[in-house]
């Protein structure tokens, strides 16, 4: 089957799946228990007491980031996206972080991953043996390397980040703060001071998961407690 053909499949059972997966999302939120866990982007993954959402048709239960969400202020703990902000366009970006900081209960958490250029910029900039691991897990993983330079390139064009941002410690710190979150931290991968937000990324450890930044933000507490 050739590719246009199946992304032409793709995009109309997605556009079918749509208001299904949005009355599984509105019943899944109706049934989930506290504490409230929405991800967001999470393509097949299905984790237990989370909503793994995604606007694909593969996922069950659909959210747009970019569109108002159909959930009520101040009423989610934790959102989660791991790589999905490098997807977005700016704008789309700054309407997802404010969207999670109008949800997020005061005190509730927003954890992102996304490739961190400034750590793939040194790995360019490193001798060819420093970016080695990085260069054979990403052949490993299909995608065309040939030069020190496919390091940038797979991170501006590949896997279509050529239509997102591009994200590195201080955009995401600024753009979180400019949505009004607040108390933005790095994490290494799969840890978190929270439990809830510990453990969630797949890869650990490895080139591609060193390259990711993971940050967390929180909605500012209330003044009212
Ligand atoms: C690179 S995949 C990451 C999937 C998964 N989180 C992971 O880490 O394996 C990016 C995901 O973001 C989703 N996505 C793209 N635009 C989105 C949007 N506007 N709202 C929600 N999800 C979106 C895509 O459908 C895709 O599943």
């Amino acid at each position: 089957m050739s590719t246009s053909l199946r992304s032409t499949i793709s995009m109309v059972l997605t556009r079918l799946n749509q208001p299904i997966g949005r009355y599984k999302f509105k019943k899944a939120l109706e049934k989930a228990q506290e504490p409230l866990r929405i991800e967001i982007g999470a393509w097949t993954t299905r984790r237990e007491g989370w909503i793994s959402t995604d606007v694909h048709w593969r996922s069950q239960t659909y959210l747009d980031a970019t569109r108002k969400w159909p959930v009520a202020d101040n009423s989610v703990d934790y959102i989660y996206a791991d790589n999905v902000v490098e997807h977005l366009t700016l704008e789309q970006n700054r309407f997802f972080f404010e969207e999670s900081q109008r949800v997020l209960r005061p005190d509730g958490r927003i954890r992102l991953v996304t490739p961190d250029i400034s750590a793939l910029a040194r790995l360019y900039l490193a001798s060819p043996e420093d970016a080695r691991p990085l260069r054979d897990e990403l052949l490993r993983e299909g995608y065309s390397i040939h030069h020190q330079v496919d390091l940038l390139r797979f991170a501006f064009q590949d896997d279509g980040h050529h239509e997102g941002y591009l994200w590195d410690l201080g955009s995401l710190s600024d753009e979180l703060l400019r949505a009004g979150l607040t108390g933005v931290s790095v994490h290494e991968a799969g840890s978190s001071l929270y439990q809830e937000l510990s453990g969630l990324e797949a890869r650990v450890g490895t080139p591609v998961a060193n390259i990711c930044i993971v940050v967390e933000a929180m909605k500012p507490p209330s003044i009212l407690k």
